[in-house]
């Protein structure tokens, strides 16, 4: 690229550039050269003819690089929205899906908007899960947790930026972080990739504890089966998202370990997404196979 780079030259370059990496080239060329300028889209629509200097060209070729790499564009923005609220997001934390949005939809529809309700979001990741709730249902107290300290301090950051107090963090392996505890409502979207799925390579630059759970990625699905009950209040509900694939596996997990009331939600591609269930308050928690 030369110095001397008109705004529309370069925008046609570097789609071209992107065009393996990337899904939307294009608009991921717009982006990225907002960042170097500090312009809005619009501002770019509106002066294709403006140049870059070379310090900016450079800094836009170094942003094209690492997106060409694959590095997702939301680790090079360090944000990405989720239920329209802007989360900072890194490489230690999951980027929020869209899919992960129906598990917040399902998780409003059990939270009262006038009283106050405990809600536990296992494995926060950005604190995308918890923040959401924690935005539209201010008087419930939510816990987030999660083993990653590095994304703790996202989540935790995020609600600093946010402005939003009602959501406590703790680190720690899933239940353990809370075991003193019971809640209302439990909600978690685990790790749920199975260790050869090839699916697995697009996703290099996410963590892949985030990721990966195992020879089926049920790993983590059953240990939240097992753990569970001990903090779910009598009546309570669990959350839990999981592969399009999983719906069946995660039912005969859940019957199992005598969770009721299963059933299961589609994500917007209408693909089985978000399993709840509710635990028998018969059975006793310290010895599940005892009715
Ligand atoms: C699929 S990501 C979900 C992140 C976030 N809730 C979201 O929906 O974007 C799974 C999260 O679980 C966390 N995690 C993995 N194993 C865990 C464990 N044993 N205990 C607690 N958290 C765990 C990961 O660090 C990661 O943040």
């Amino acid at each position: 690229m030369n110095d001397e780079l008109r705004i529309d030259t370069a925008l046609t370059h570097a789609a071209k550039q992107l065009s393996d990496a990337s899904d939307s080239p294009r608009l991921d060329a717009e982006l990225l050269l907002c960042r170097t300028l500090d312009v809005t889209r619009s501002y770019l629509f509106a002066h294709p003819d403006d140049t870059l200097d070379a310090l900016a060209t450079e800094r836009f070729e170094s942003l094209l690089q690492r997106r060409a790499s694959g590095l997702p564009m939301a680790y090079i923005e360090g944000r990405r929205e989720f239920w329209s609220l802007p989360l900072m997001v890194s490489p230690a934390t999951l980027i929020p899906r869209p899919d992960t949005e129906i598990l917040v939809q399902q998780a409003l529809m059990l939270i009262p908007r006038e009283s106050a309700f405990s809600v536990v979001d296992l494995g926060t990741g950005s604190g995308a899960i918890a923040l959401a709730l924690a935005n539209e249902r201010p008087l419930a107290s939510i816990t987030a947790t999660d083993c990653s300290k590095d994304a703790l301090a996202i989540a935790q950051e995020n609600a600093r930026q946010l402005g939003i107090s009602n959501v406590e963090f703790r680190a720690g392996n899933w239940t353990a972080a809370v075991t003193e505890n019971q809640y209302d409502l439990i909600v978690s979207n685990p790790p749920y990739v199975a260790e050869n799925d090839p699916a697995l390579a697009a996703l290099s630059f996410e963590p892949q504890t985030a990721l990966r759970s195992g020879a089926d990625g049920l790993a983590d699905i059953r240990l939240l089966s097992r753990q569970c009950p001990t903090i779910l209040k009598p009546g309570g509900t669990m959350l839990l998202e999981h592969g399009a694939d999983q719906q069946s596996a995660v039912e005969r997990i859940l019957l199992a370990d005598h969770w009721t009331n299963i059933a299961c939600v589609t994500d917007l591609a209408g693909l089985p997404r978000v399993t709840s269930a509710s635990f028998n308050a018969d059975i006793d928690v310290s010895n599940p196979s005892s009715p």
